[in-house]
């Protein structure tokens, strides 16, 4: 179900995070309810406009932070921000560091995932209609360099690549987890991109994410490992880059959306043959 804009403008939807429950600078902005037949959505939908943009914010763990990573319906969420007429998704999520070189503060436009989730709802597809979507390429690259052009012009020390361990929580990982993650490759860590990335691109919804660190989780020598009191002081630490980054994102849209190959990505998925498809 599309929105009320045609598919040539850009409608924004915008994941926040821990510590993001409202962004600024939207005009004409309501909290909208929305239904999905997946299930509960964390919230309503904070839908207004920003110079010009239409913008639909998602805060992911609800207002309040009522809702754990297990407990986060990613379907309803994804499902809602298409129903609302999104063109594209972007995620604003605090991530732990697995890099020396990746120390709090830092914004990271992750471009990969490993993910070690487990026992979450992870695909609209499976019952009656069978798809199998590419997810080599997880993020959507024009939409990851617009993010990481929009947090530069909103003051974020900026780094463009990394790979998203995504782990199952609520506990943070052990040491060993923490040292194994390392090991194989992976840049940062967090607990809510997969499966939000792969519905994404079942939704055919190019998907950018923008992670600010907030620690060194639990690897580094004389570190003190990961608090929640960490992360939320980091968090505050770094949101006001958050929210003007969004702002100067929707300055840099240009004029009109040029179609992307991951609009049509259902195109190449589906297995089920047309007449018993329901
Ligand atoms: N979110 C922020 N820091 C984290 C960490 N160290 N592990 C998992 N999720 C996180």
């Amino acid at each position: 179900v599309q929105g009320d804009d045609v598919a040539s403008e850009w409608v924004i939807g915008v994941i926040g995070g821990s510590g993001l429950y409202d962004i600024d600078g939207l005009e004409d902005a309501e909290w909208v309810p929305v239904a999905s037949p997946w299930g509960e959505p964390s919230d309503q939908l904070r839908i207004g406009r920003i110079a010009g943009t239409k913008f639909v914010f998602l805060p992911r763990h609800g207002r309040g932070h009522r809702i754990g990573p297990s407990g986060i319906n990613a379907r309803a969420n994804i499902d809602i921000l298409k129903r609302a007429g999104c063109t594209d998704v972007i995620s604003l999520s605090a991530i732990g560091s697995l890099r020396e070189e990746l120390p709090p503060g830092k914004f990271v436009v992750v471009d990969q995932f490993v993910d070690r989730t487990v026992g979450r709802e992870r695909s609209f597809f499976g019952n009656g209609m069978v798809a199998h979507v590419s997810v080599a390429e997880p993020v959507c690259p024009r939409m990851s360099a617009m993010l990481a052009d929009a947090a530069r012009k909103a003051g974020g020390d900026v780094h463009e690549g990394g790979t998203y361990l995504v782990m199952e929580g609520p506990q943070f990982s052990t040491r060993a987890e923490s040292l194994l993650y390392r090991q194989w490759g992976c840049d940062v860590i967090g607990m809510t991109a997969m499966p939000e990335a792969r519905l994404a691109r079942e939704a055919e919804l190019p998907y950018a994410i923008m992670g600010m660190v907030t620690d060194y989780d639990c690897w580094r020598d004389g570190e003190a490992h990961v608090e929640v009191d960490t992360v939320i002081a980091q968090l505050m630490a770094n949101g006001d880059i958050a929210k003007r980054l969004v702002v100067e994102l929707a300055r840099s849209l240009p004029p009109g959306r040029e179609a992307s190959p991951i609009d049509t990505a259902l195109d190449v998925a589906l297995m089920t043959a047309p007449d018993k498809r329901d």
